[in-house]
């Protein structure tokens, strides 16, 4: 009881964290934590790769290479992450850049995972074009890895060197550094990701809803997990647990020593598509269908905030009127992360709002717009604005990075654009 009591003295009260990360105009594919834990990377079917800052759930850029959707994200050591999408072309960026700080153009076909080596030596990727590579990031050529019949799916690190990955053939192989033949196992299942614990344990999620844990060469432990299959896997970095998630929507947080359900997290019932752990372990990210980063307290497996949350309980301080319901309000809510409003606020992930009514398209200062939109003749206007999330940014401002989002209810374009004229000015 002593102990119990110490640790709620000690517990952040009335800190107040952000619900969820909410930005991205498709379902959310990939997610990694920065290297110093503060900083979210996500990747999205709508084809852009979002930094968001963990504390407050503001987005604080919004990057835009990839022709197609980002599929996998990965952090290195350095501070940097890596991007991998559907053009089979792999992204590295700084958190203080726009525009990649390296491009490899690595795979014939869509890049399905992303992993650094610890040292941030290497990257590893996996493909649907049937190979897996290992690309030295200082320079070089990268090792090729050849043999899978059918699409890589999941790539990981090995502490003791060399790489693992698992694929569509349902096997999965051990590849040494030195170029020798990989060390192969068949499973029963088709495999959609893999991921390795510190002490060299290996764990596999299956299109049979079976999570695998491979060591020594053979499978351990078999965890049925869904009835559907398993889409989404993460490690804490200590390798203490293990979360898999799957199409369903169901995931689970296991213990790895003891093989045993932590939690089983009770979320909105659609696909998940990517999970990862904050850097100690205490939350889980859950990225999923309904474009949303949702945040799950990693030892009881509660939703962070209400599972539907409410306009007035937005992370992101003060929207005007949220707290009255206003209807316009409300839906400034998907807007929230990256756009600020009032004058001191200054530039999120996007410009800030403020005087937005009257002004030219790509003006606001201090903030770094696409060249396409620079050339661009539109005055913003509640007609012009209404128009952008009518027929969306991709078709009203063609090589946009603001993501791809449309306001589907007129009369919800409506409330949003008479609100923002007035909380603008
Ligand atoms: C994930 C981040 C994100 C979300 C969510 C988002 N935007 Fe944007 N928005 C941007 C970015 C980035 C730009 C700058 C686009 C560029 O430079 O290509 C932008 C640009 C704009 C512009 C043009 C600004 C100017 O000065 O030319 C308007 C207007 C705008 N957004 C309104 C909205 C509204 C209203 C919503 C909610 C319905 C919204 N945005 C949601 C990121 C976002």
């Amino acid at each position: 009881m002593v102990v119990a009591l110490a640790l709620t003295v000690i517990a952040p009260a009335g800190h107040i964290r952000a619900q969820e990360l909410r930005g991205h105009g498709g379902p959310v594919r990939a997610v990694a934590l920065s290297a110093d834990g503060a900083m979210a990377v996500t990747g999205s079917f709508d084809q852009t790769v979002i930094l968001w800052r963990l504390s407050s759930g503001a987005a604080e850029a919004v990057l835009r290479f990839h022709d197609g959707s980002v599929n996998a994200v990965a952090s290195l050591p350095d501070g940097r992450f890596a991007s991998g999408g559907e053009d089979g072309r792999i992204a590295l960026w700084r958190v203080d850049k726009p525009e990649p700080d390296q491009i490899i153009a690595a795979h014939a076909g869509p890049v399905s995972a992303l992993a650094a080596s610890a040292d941030g030596a290497a990257l590893a990727s996996a493909s649907w074009d049937g190979t897996a590579r290992v690309t030295p990031l200082a320079g070089g050529t990268a090792q090729i890895l050849e043999g899978h019949r059918g699409q890589v799916n999941g790539v990981a690190f090995l502490p003791s060197g060399g790489v693992v990955t698992s694929g569509y053939d349902a096997t999965v192989r051990f590849w040494p550094t030195d170029g020798s033949a990989p060390r192969i196992i068949t499973l029963p299942s088709v495999l959609n990701a893999v991921a390795a614990a510190p002490d060299g344990e290996v764990i596999v999620a299956g299109g049979d809803g079976v999570l695998r844990i491979i060591a020594e060469g053979r499978v351990v432990a078999e965890i049925a997990v869904a009835e559907t299959p398993l889409v989404a896997l993460a490690l804490t970095r200590d390798g203490s647990a293990v979360a898999a998630g799957g199409i369903r929507g169901n995931v689970v947080i296991i213990e790895r020593a003891t093989r045993q359900v932590r939690a089983n997290l009770v979320g909105p019932g659609l696909p998940v598509w990517s999970l990862a752990f904050t850097a100690n372990g205490r939350e889980l990210l859950s990225g999923g269908a309904d474009r949303l980063v949702r945040r799950w307290d990693a030892r009881s497996g509660e939703h962070i905030g209400p599972v539907i949350a409410r306009a007035a309980e937005s992370p992101l301080g003060n929207i005007p009127g949220a707290a009255a319901g206003e209807r316009g309000a409300q839906v400034f809510r998907a807007c929230a992360a990256c756009h600020t409003l009032a004058k001191d606020d200054g530039n999120r992930a996007g410009p800030t709002l403020h005087g937005i009514m009257g002004r030219r398209i790509g003006t606001a200062g201090g903030y770094s717009f696409s060249p396409a939109l620079k050339g661009m003749d539109i005055i913003w206007s509640e007609e012009t604005i209404a128009r952008l999330f009518e027929i969306g940014p991709n078709a009203m401002t063609p090589g946009t990075k603001m993501p791809e989002q449309v306001i589907t209810a007129p009369e919800d374009r409506k409330a949003l654009v008479e609100w923002l004229a007035r909380v603008t000015r």
